[in-house]
């Protein structure tokens, strides 16, 4: 029987992925941690507070409850790192490290960690940007992430830790407020618009991002980790995309459920890293080795949003 621990389990990506992990292991196996008090996406879990840069903390919570699994998510995002970039170096990095020691001191069964397209940079093809190719990131987390993307797969092929890794595009999903990210104004925008308000966007209108709405992350996340370990032939981290989008498309597309939503443009120091980033991702590795494939377009998790978001938006207040 799995028992595994979501570490960042009160992030926008964690509250949503230990409810799709419930699913598959029973909500009684899946241990949430996080350094956060926790939050009401993540009641009805078996809760621990863990600073993942505490290898001593994080060895006691995995003894304690016998996990067999680490999704290990805790980060700092690009636009907040920086802010601070020496204690985003030292957290993502501290914390990878921790976590892919333990899991090969106690012969864990998997870890998933993940990365992000913040791996790209100026020097990357920016359309169809492929699997392997140039990387030279110009971020703090950027260059985390593709470090940490070294480190999983020194780990998986010096000591056969099973890590598997997907680089996400900009996740949006409506359930949490997410935090520190250049590509979360795709979230605020749908607050804004329901609020009847107008928003202002960091990024200009043609800043074409790849993006990805939660239920196609979380899918894309058990799919690769409940694959057969032969099928998962990438072990630093996958390209896996869905939509690509500017601004002004997301505004096109609220537009068409709320005719009088209104926006304006004012980019800020987040623009040189959306710029730095590829416009679209070539994920066709994904697809061949483990069958990725996504469901949402644009409209679609437009209209999913615009739908389901007023019941929640009491409990953002
Ligand atoms: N969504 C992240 C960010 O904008 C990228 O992984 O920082």
């Amino acid at each position: 029987m799995d028992k595994v621990l979501v570490i960042g389990a009160c992030g926008q990506l964690g509250s949503e992925l230990s409810h799709g992990l419930g699913e598959v292991f029973g909500q009684e196996n899946i241990i949430a941690a996080d350094i956060a008090d926790p939050v009401p996406a993540i009641e009805g879990f078996i809760y621990e507070r863990l600073d993942v840069m505490d290898a001593k903390s994080l060895a006691d919570i995995v003894d304690k409850h016998d996990i067999t699994q680490i999704y290990h998510l805790a980060a700092i995002l690009s636009a907040k790192g920086e802010e601070n970039p020496k204690w985003a170096w030292n957290l993502n990095m501290t914390g990878l490290l921790n976590v892919l020691e333990l899991a090969k001191e106690k012969k864990l069964k998997k870890i998933y960690w993940p990365s992000s397209i913040a791996v790209f940079g100026p020097g990357t093809p920016v359309d169809n940007t492929p699997q392997h190719t140039i990387m030279d990131p110009n971020t703090v987390y950027g260059i985390s992430k593709l470090a940490g993307e070294r480190w999983c797969e020194y780990y998986f092929e010096k000591y056969g830790v099973d890590v598997r890794s997907i680089r996400y595009p900009g996740l949006i999903g409506y359930k949490s407020l997410p935090g520190g990210g250049t590509t979360d104004y795709a979230v605020d925008i749908y607050h804004k618009a329901l609020a009847g308000g107008h928003f202002e966007c960091f990024l200009s209108e043609d800043t074409q991002l790849p993006m990805m709405y939660m239920p196609d992350a979380i899918k894309a996340t058990i799919d690769l980790m409940e694959s057969p370990a032969e099928n998962v032939k990438v072990r630093s981290s996958y390209n896996v995309a869905a939509i690509s989008f500017s601004p002004k498309e997301i505004v096109a597309s609220i537009q068409k459920n709320i005719p009088e939503f209104t926006t304006s443009y004012v980019p800020d120091f987040r623009q040189p890293i959306a710029d730095s980033w590829p416009n679209s991702i070539d994920d066709s590795v994904a697809r061949a080795d483990w069958g990725w494939k996504e469901a949402y377009d644009l409209d679609e998790m437009t209209s999913d949003i615009l739908q389901h978001l007023p019941e929640l938006l009491p409990s953002f207040q």
